[in-house]
């Protein structure tokens, strides 16, 4: 299981407040590329199975952090978008839910939003 690789990295870097994010961002991408891209896109962007995490719609004042790990535990039933629900994923432990939180974070800071409904 790849998981156990970045778990163990994890410890490595325990956030002091004053680190950059750089292992966390990249233990965070690849966490992503392997439990989330396939629905919501390499990119963040979407796929026709899932939408983009990079839209207004899922800005830290519409969905914040716990509104993700809830989805992660518990998926979510269709409500935004016509893709259809999102399954709960499993195998993944506290600390990698945090890492995938705090990517997308940076990915939205990084790249800002895409205006929801969508144009
Ligand atoms: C099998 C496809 C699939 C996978 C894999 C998947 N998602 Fe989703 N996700 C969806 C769909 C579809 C929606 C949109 C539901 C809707 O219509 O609002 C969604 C919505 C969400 C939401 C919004 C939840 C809400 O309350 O509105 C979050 C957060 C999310 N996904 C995070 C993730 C993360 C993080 C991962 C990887 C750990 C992931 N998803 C993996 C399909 C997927």
């Amino acid at each position: 299981m790849p998981y156990l690789l970045v778990a163990g990295l994890v410890g490595a870097c325990s956030d002091d407040g004053t680190s950059n994010g750089t292992e966390t961002s990249s233990a965070g991408a690849d966490l992503y590329a392997q439990t989330c891209a396939s629905c919501h896109g390499d990119d963040l962007r979407g796929t026709d199975q899932g939408p983009s995490h990079l839209s207004q719609v899922y800005a830290p004042d519409h969905h914040p952090d716990a509104t993700f790990r809830m989805a992660i535990r518990q998926g979510t039933p269709a409500h935004h978008w016509d893709f259809g629900d999102m399954p709960p994923i499993e195998g993944l432990n506290d600390d990698e839910v945090e890492l995938l939180i705090a990517y997308i974070r940076e990915q939205q800071e990084i790249h800002g939003f895409e205006p929801y409904p969508p144009p």
